[in-house]
């Protein structure tokens, strides 16, 4: 009893004389147990909640070895490997050994990770709860190669409008429905512009049986089909081969022939399938098949629907995007409105020119004119730009409330008719110092050219008739923007060009 007691007092003693010592090594403990942690673990994102109620997450883990760092990124559509370093609290992480630019870097500060993810995405990571958790995505092997056969739709460039480059996730059916209205009390509808695509944002999530449901800025997709038919128009829409859109939305991955019956049952009549986070999942050599999945499961639906491929022309896609059902691709990155963005895009399709053609096209991407950062001088240069090129003509501007100069370049016939020429084919360029020479031959034998003046000043353009290869010497010609003939002498025709301006010209020998 006694040795007892005395031991328990001695254990007392022994516990205070410690507890000095102890607190005086507790914010030690702390500060290296922090710095063993260092970036250690995992780290969860959230984003902003999408139009369909989910939530975007995104889970870094990572393994800090030294200054090596390891680990995974994922976000809802796919989920990928990283490496890098970290230099002190500064941390890069790499998807692969070519990336020149970190995929995601940052520093830890205050026990967060803050940086930046891709270009421009701001990041923020607190350390993951068990309440941070993303669905896999499992693998999908794409089909065997096989040719997808012509679906006989876009004889010639498709026409119509786009939401993304002036609404981009503002779009609802309301807008829709009245952009519709517009096209045809501003006789674009009757100018060619037929189809009506709703881009990115639309997409709400699969129900029970995995069928895909719009959103609710979408109520009724079949609704709006039937309204935008009875208005004489189509409906195009958008998906993406990737579990992801490149807005985060659901995507077709896994989901290809279901999506295509749904679109079908809605009266959908264009699709435009856009690469996003399959590119995550896939490598660009297996785009081919990863498209020609969606371009067979479209024509298995019986619909003719116009299958546009938008993987910004990467694996020389204008190759094979004809096998696979494709009636158009995109040839560039998403362009913007402003000239050196337009004026790139177009340049960037001149080798791609060969593969154009009735039923398949080359896409620069959808028209900015009206959007109000370029002038009108440009805008023109723009409009006869895409259509010496065969482009598709996607107006993205808001056609409710257009510019007097804005409908007389959209709705300009005579660019249009360039565009939609029969032969189909896409006009080269020559150039010339600041001034740069496309043409175009038509079906009828004539020639389509634009002369575009890319400096700052006025300049003189010349167009000699020795460099059109005429059958014959000129018997007409015309200028598409004055609407007026012009005549050659001595075979040759000169006027004044604005800066960014262009002349354009459809000259024949008959
Ligand atoms: C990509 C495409 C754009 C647009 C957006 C939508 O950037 O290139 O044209 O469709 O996605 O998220």
């Amino acid at each position: 009893m006694h040795t007892q007691v005395a031991s328990r007092r001695k254990l007392a003693y022994v516990r205070m004389s410690l507890l000095p010592l102890f607190l005086f090594l507790l914010p030690l403990t702390i500060l290296v147990t922090g710095c063993e942690k260092g970036l250690n673990g995992k780290w969860a994102a959230s984003g902003r909640t999408l139009d369909n109620g989910e939530k975007q997450l995104s889970i870094l883990e990572l393994k800090q070895s030294g200054s090596d760092l390891t680990g995974t990124f994922k976000t809802l559509g796919y989920s990928v490997d990283v490496k890098g370093t970290a230099t002190g609290n500064h941390f890069e992480l790499f998807r692969s050994q070519e990336e020149k630019k970190p995929f995601l870097a940052g520093d830890l500060v205050n026990g967060e990770l803050h940086g930046v993810l891709g270009n421009h995405h701001a990041f923020v990571a607190k350390p993951a709860t068990s309440d941070d958790h993303l669905p896999e995505v499992t693998y999908i092997a794409p089909p065997p190669l096989q040719n997808v056969s012509y679906n006989g739709l876009a004889k010639t460039p498709p026409m119509g409008w786009n939401s993304w480059n002036l609404f981009a996730g503002k779009i609802d059916d309301q807008t829709v429905r009245a952009i519709a209205d517009a096209m045809v009390s501003s006789g674009m509808r009757d100018a060619g512009y037929i189809y009506v695509n709703i881009d990115d944002t639309w997409e709400g999530v699969r129900d029970a049986n995995g069928n895909l449901q719009p959103n609710h800025k979408f109520p009724d997709m079949k609704a709006l089909a039937d309204y935008v038919h009875s208005k004489g128009l189509k409906l195009g829409i958008y998906s993406s081969p990737g579990p992801r859109t490149c807005a985060g939305y659901p995507g077709s991955y896994g989901h290809e022939e279901q999506d295509a019956k749904t679109f079908a049952s809605w009266g959908i009549d264009y699709l435009k399938y856009d690469w996003c986070s399959a590119g995550m999942i896939y490598k660009d050599e297996q785009m081919q098949p990863v498209y020609q999945k969606m371009g067979a499961a479209l024509q298995s639906t019986g619909r003719p629907i116009v299958f546009s491929l938008c993987q910004y022309g990467l694996d020389a896609v204008e190759k094979w995007g004809g096998q696979v059902g494709g009636n158009l691709w995109r040839t560039t990155g998403d362009i913007r409105d402003e000239w050196s963005s337009m004026i790139g895009n177009v340049e960037k399709q001149v080798p791609t020119a060969p593969y154009a053609g009735p039923g398949h096209w080359n896409d620069p991407d959808m028209l900015e004119i009206g959007n109000g950062h370029m002038s009108d001088d440009e805008y023109r240069t723009h409009m006869s730009l895409w259509a010496l090129t065969a482009a598709p003509l996607l107006a993205g501007n808001d056609v409710r409330s257009m510019t007097a100069a804005t409908k007389a370049i959209l709705l300009n016939k005579e660019v249009i008719a360039v565009d939609q020429d029969p032969l189909g084919r896409q006009a080269s360029p020559v150039k010339n110092g600041d001034l740069e020479l496309w043409t175009k031959p038509l079906a009828d034998g004539g020639v389509a050219v634009g002369e575009v003046n890319y400096s700052a000043s006025a300049m003189k353009a010349t167009i000699n008739a020795g460099d059109l290869h005429l059958k014959g010497p000129v018997r007409k010609a015309r200028d598409l923007w004055s609407h007026k003939d012009v005549k050659f002498t001595k075979g040759s025709y000169s006027a004044m060009v604005p800066p960014h301006g262009v002349l354009m010209l459809k000259v024949s020998a008959k």
